[in-house]
């Protein structure tokens, strides 16, 4: 057995079945065994690839995205770009390639040893740093993508009409699940789910809630915007919860520590934590109608242009794959936050949403 998984059977034989979330924040977050501290995840070598790394035109897009609102902010000094979970720095480094060095100031938040190298070498001039909370007070533009799906995740199932925790549980041998009364399922109100058929289960992810809360503060304090991308949802429920190792969707419970474990962004749910944190609300829309909007297909016809032959399919299929609705193009949803006094953000159909003034 991995050594993880057996620190995990023993808090569980010690204290009892541990939530989603607590077994979510062990297997990834660990510090020594955890499989965001010591694995490589991403490339072709890693479990799986982002955007960036599957087209240029994704980071190519965000850096003209935040050139339209330095421009219209009337080309500010003092600010900077934050990457949340910057992988192997990709995104920031065709970002900077669209800046020209008009922006100077790039942040990595990471907590990956091997991805922090890579970043370093992306972007020799970034800065890293674990926390938002320790960044520079000042103007910000926050980028996360695929970021938020690797918090952790809590599941309640209706049983009986009473909401049930979804746990993880050892017999000493095995980890499975089981349904517990929890702290949080007893405070769930019942309302919650007279119109879910018995055994419906959904997800809340607290944490996400606290992230929207946290760069909303920071930048309602110090001005700026924040834009998301991530598979998820905007209407819907269910279990989302899920394990891939290789490419390929694996036993979540199986290998903690060697395996990435997410699940679905619930983006209806950032909305709403935003409105009520009082920031100006984008979307969420998908991927596809934000790269388009953004003029991602212009941008290809301008690389195949100077490309050879085999460089303009590889081109193709890449921006393809994102923005395909087969692909990542309605999988993949993206939300936007700014602060009141900042102008208005390009890629978004619907203007924004504000509840409070
Ligand atoms: C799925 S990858 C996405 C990487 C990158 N944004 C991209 O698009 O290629 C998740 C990233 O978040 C980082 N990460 C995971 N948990 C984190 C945490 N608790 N704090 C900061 N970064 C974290 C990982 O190391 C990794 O760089």
């Amino acid at each position: 057995m991995n050594i993880l998984k057996e620190k995990i059977h023993n808090i569980i034989i010690e204290n009892g079945p541990i939530s989603i979330a607590s077994f979510m924040e062990i297997s990834l977050s660990d510090k020594k065994y955890g499989y965001y501290r010591k694995k490589m995840p991403l490339g072709s070598k890693g479990d799986f690839v982002t955007s960036p790394d599957i087209s240029q035109i994704f980071g190519e897009i965000i850096g003209i995205w935040i050139l339209d609102i330095w421009i219209k902010l009337k080309e500010p000094n003092n600010f900077q770009i934050v990457d949340l979970g910057g992988g192997r720095g990709t995104l920031l480094k065709d970002v900077n390639r669209v800046l020209k060095n008009k922006i100077k100031n790039f942040i990595f938040i990471d907590i990956n040893e091997e991805l922090i190298k890579l970043q370093k070498k992306a972007l020799n001039n970034a800065i890293h740093y674990e926390k938002i909370k320790d960044i520079p007070k000042k103007p910000t533009i926050f980028i996360g993508n695929e970021f938020l799906d690797t918090f952790p995740v809590h599941q309640f199932i209706k049983k009986n009409n009473y909401w049930r925790e979804v746990c993880v549980n050892s017999n000493g041998k095995d980890l499975f699940f089981s349904y517990e009364i929890t702290r949080l399922s007893k405070k769930l109100p019942s309302s919650n789910f007279t119109n879910l058929k018995e055994e419906s289960i959904i997800e809340i992810n607290f944490q996400i809630r606290e992230m929207i809360n946290n760069i909303s503060n920071f930048i309602k304090e110090n001005s700026g915007a924040a834009i998301f991308f991530d598979y998820g949802y905007i209407e819907g429920h269910g279990d989302s919860f899920q394990g891939i190792k290789d490419n390929k969707p694996i036993n979540t419970l199986g290998d903690p520590g060697f395996v990435d474990l997410t699940s679905h962004v619930n983006f209806k749910d950032i909305k709403l934590q935003a409105i009520e944190n009082n920031v100006n609300v984008y979307g969420p829309n998908t991927q596809r109608l934000f790269l388009e909007k953004m003029g991602a297909l212009q941008r290809l016809k301008i690389l195949e242009k100077n490309a050879k032959n085999h460089q303009r399919k590889d081109l193709k299929i890449g921006l393809d794959r994102l923005m395909n609705d087969k692909e990542m193009g309605n999988l993949f949803k993206v939300i936007a936050l700014s602060s009141r006094n900042f102008p208005s953000l390009e890629g978004f159909t619907c203007g924004t949403t504000t509840n409070k003034e």
